[in-house]
């Protein structure tokens, strides 16, 4: 009998409990027991678990958020961090880890890999910018937010006249902001992944005034800086765990700019955190399910240091190494079609 833990790490999104539903159904079929490990890598640092039945993971399939609870803990941060996780993992018998996150809660699962404690991870973001997966978990309830937003935009903008600026997450990946954008028929769209021009984004509202346009919706992903500047636009210069900054505030540069440039009446929006939050789409639960069993699958086969992972229609897996090495950045090809619609 094997005794596998389950953790949730970095940012949540809609459809982690989904996954976890198929992780503990898929170990229990197998004759395996399953422990929740608590708000991400801290749940392991701390020895906070606790027995997951099929009564925990009853009637969640369409619940938001986790029912683990998340952090951003990186144990690699604290001196004494892996010498604890070896300890709790001897405590609780565990014989595997299955992590469900971004790069860096999925880099803490490939360093515990190196360091001798078998671990599989499993795409969780909302940015979808991990390598060696078409999808991650979360993406597209957070694109289906995003898109009815701006949707919600367009009405008011069209009524004021004015251009709205709207603010998406993403810190060095474009993917939502540009898949909603391209969903949502914005006007411009602006990602990390390519430095923006003021003059090019006033032209283009000019020349839809031309055209009788009188409102510009401009989608702008949080990690989007301008040629001149270069920089992205932080809240706070302090960073977490993993080196981040927080990000925010782009969006109203951008309006900002943009009324001095032109005169016309201009707003931003930042989504922010709703852009995680509510009941997750059918596809994600589809995909996380799909995901979280292939995780178990990747465990009883001795699959290890593997994320389970999305390749075209069907479910693989990639070493972890691979999938954080670097950023997945958005496919340019999708971008130039985008831009067919400025
Ligand atoms: O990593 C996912 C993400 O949603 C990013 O897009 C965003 O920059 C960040 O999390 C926000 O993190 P927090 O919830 O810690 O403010």
């Amino acid at each position: 009998m094997k005794k596998i833990g389950v953790l949730s790490g970095g940012g949540d999104s809609p459809a982690i409990n989904a996954a976890i539903r198929a992780v503990v159904r898929k170990s229990l079929a197998l004759g395996y027991e399953v422990w929740g490990i608590k708000d991400g890598w801290r749940g392991l640092l701390e020895g906070n678990l606790e027995k997951l039945t099929l009564d925990s993971v009853s009637g969640i399939i369409f619940q938001g958020g986790t029912i683990l609870g998340t952090s951003r803990t990186n144990p690699f941060k604290r001196e004494d961090g892996p010498q604890k996780i070896q300890e709790n993992v001897k405590r609780f018998q565990l014989d595997a880890i299955i992590a469900m996150g971004g790069d860096d809660t999925l880099g803490v699962a490939h360093k515990l890999n190196k360091m001798g404690i078998p671990a599989v991870g499993v795409p969780q973001t909302i940015d979808n910018d991990l390598c060696g997966t078409d999808y991650a978990i979360g993406f597209d309830s957070a694109l289906s937010i995003v898109t009815d937003a701006i949707d919600k935009l367009h009405t008011t903008a069209c009524s004021h006249h004015r251009v709205m600026v709207v603010e998406i997450m993403g810190r060095d990946a474009g993917w939502l902001a540009l898949l909603s954008g391209l969903a949502g028929g914005a006007d411009v769209i602006l990602i990390p992944e390519v430095k923006f021009n003021y003059d090019d984004i006033c032209r283009r509202i000019e020349e839809r005034r031309q055209r009788g346009k009188q409102f510009s919706i401009i989608a702008v992903a949080e990690g989007a800086a301008p040629e001149e500047i270069g920089t992205q636009v932080t809240q706070k210069a302090t960073v977490d765990a993993f080196g981040h900054v927080r990000l925010g505030g782009i969006s109203s540069v951008i309006a900002e700019e943009i009324e001095k440039r032109t005169g016309y009446e201009t707003r931003a929006t930042i989504l922010g955190h709703l852009q995680r939050g509510g009941t997750p789409t059918a596809y994600d639960r589809i995909m996380a399910t799909r995901l979280g069993v292939k995780a178990v699958e990747l465990v009883h086969n001795g699959q290890f240091d593997m994320m389970a992972c999305v390749k075209g229609n069907q479910i693989d897996s990639v070493p972890l190494e691979e999938a954080v090495a670097k950023v997945k950045p958005v496919d340019m090809e999708l971008f130039e079609t985008a831009k067919l619609f400025y």
